[in-house]
C-alpha cells in the first residue's frame, strides 16, 4: 500500500455507518488498515458493517444511538475512547434528506433537520476533537451535499431549502473547524451528489433519472465507493496539508 494511504494503527469512527456511504467510508477505512467503530442509529446493519469490517482482520465495535443528541453522542465518544484508547479519523455521516417542501414544515422539523445533518456533526466533533488535539494528529471528515451549493429542489430529489441550509451549514463549519484545530487536525467536507443509496433508490431506479443523467456529464449516478474514495483520502496521511476544503463528488453535475 503507498504510504500516503496507510491507515496503519488508527482508529477511525464513522458514524452513519450503518448505511451506504458511511458503510462504503467504513470499509474503505478498514481495508487502508485502520479499525473502525460504527456508530448508527439502527442496530442491524450497524452490528453487519463491524462484521464486515472484523472480516477483514480490523477490530470493530457497534454504537447504537442517536447522533442528533448531544448527550448520546458525549457517551458514545466516551465508549470509543474507553474501548480503543483512541480515536484518530473521525467521519460524520449520519444524516439524511428530507422531500418535503417549506410550507409543508413546522420549526421543529426544521430544526430536527439541522440537529441531524449539522448538530450530530459538531457534537462529535466537540467530544472528539481534544482527543485528537492531545495526541497532536487527527482527521475530521463531514458529509456535506451538492444541495449545499445549488439550494437542492427540482427534478426529484430528497432535498429541499432545509436541508440545503443543514448542508451549507455542515460546509461552513469544516471551515471554521479547520482554522480552530489546526495545526494537529485536518477538517475536510465532501459534497455527494446524486448517489444510488436506500433513500434515493426511488429516484435513481425511477422514470426521471434519464432526465437527471442528461445534467451528470460522466454519465452516470454515483456509488457510495466514489465517496468512500474521497473520505479515504482526507483520511490518509497524504492529505495533511489540506484543511477546510470540500471535494464535490456529483460527475461533474456541479462544478464551482
Ligand atoms: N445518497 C445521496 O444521494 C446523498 C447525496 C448527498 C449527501 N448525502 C448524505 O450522505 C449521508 C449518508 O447518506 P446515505 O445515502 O448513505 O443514507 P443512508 O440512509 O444509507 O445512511 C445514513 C445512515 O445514517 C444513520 N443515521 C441517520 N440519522 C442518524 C442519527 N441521528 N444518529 C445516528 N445514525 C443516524 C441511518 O440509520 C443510516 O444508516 C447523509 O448525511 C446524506 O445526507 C447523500
Amino acid at each position: 500500500m503507498h504510504p500516503f494511504y496507510d491507515l496503519t494503527g488508527k482508529v477511525a469512527l464513522v458514524t452513519g455507518g450503518g448505511g451506504d456511504i458511511g458503510g462504503a467510508s467504513a470499509m474503505a477505512l478498514a481495508r487502508a488498515g485502520a479499525d473502525v467503530i460504527i456508530v448508527d442509529i439502527r442496530p442491524e446493519p450497524g452490528a453487519e458493517r463491524a462484521a464486515a469490517v472484523r472480516a477483514l482482520g480490523r477490530k470493530s465495535l457497534v454504537l447504537i444511538g442517536n447522533c442528533a443528541d448531544d448527550a448520546v453522542v458525549r457517551d458514545l465518544a466516551d465508549k470509543a475512547i474507553a474501548a480503543f484508547g483512541h480515536v484518530d479519523i473521525l467521519v460524520n455521516v449520519a444524516g439524511g434528506g428530507d422531500p418535503r417542501w417549506l410550507w409543508e414544515l413546522e420549526r421543529p422539523d426544521f430544526d430536527k433537520i439541522v440537529a441531524n445533518n449539522l448538530g450530530s456533526a459538531w457534537s462529535w466533533a466537540h467530544s472528539l476533537a481534544p482527543h485528537m488535539q492531545a495526541q497532536g494528529w487527527g482527521r475530521i471528515i463531514n458529509t456535506a451535499s451538492i444541495s449545499a451549493k445549488h439550494g437542492g429542489g427540482p427534478p426529484a430529489t430528497v432535498s429541499k431549502s432545509a436541508y440545503a441550509a443543514a448542508k451549507a451549514g455542515v460546509l461552513g463549519l469544516t471551515k471554521g473547524l479547520a482554522k480552530e484545530l489546526s495545526p494537529s487536525i485536518t477538517v475536510n467536507a465532501v459534497c455527494p451528489g446524486l448517489i444510488h443509496a436506500r433513500g434515493t433508490k426511488w429516484i435513481t431506479e425511477g422514470p426521471e433519472v434519464a432526465e437527471i443523467l442528461k445534467t451528470i456529464p460522466k454519465g452516470r449516478v454515483g456509488q457510495p465507493d466514489d465517496v468512500a474514495a474521497a473520505v479515504l483520502f482526507f483520511a490518509s496521511p497524504g492529505s495533511d496539508w489540506i484543511t477546510g476544503e470540500s471535494m464535490d463528488v456529483n460527475g461533474g453535475q456541479y462544478i464551482d
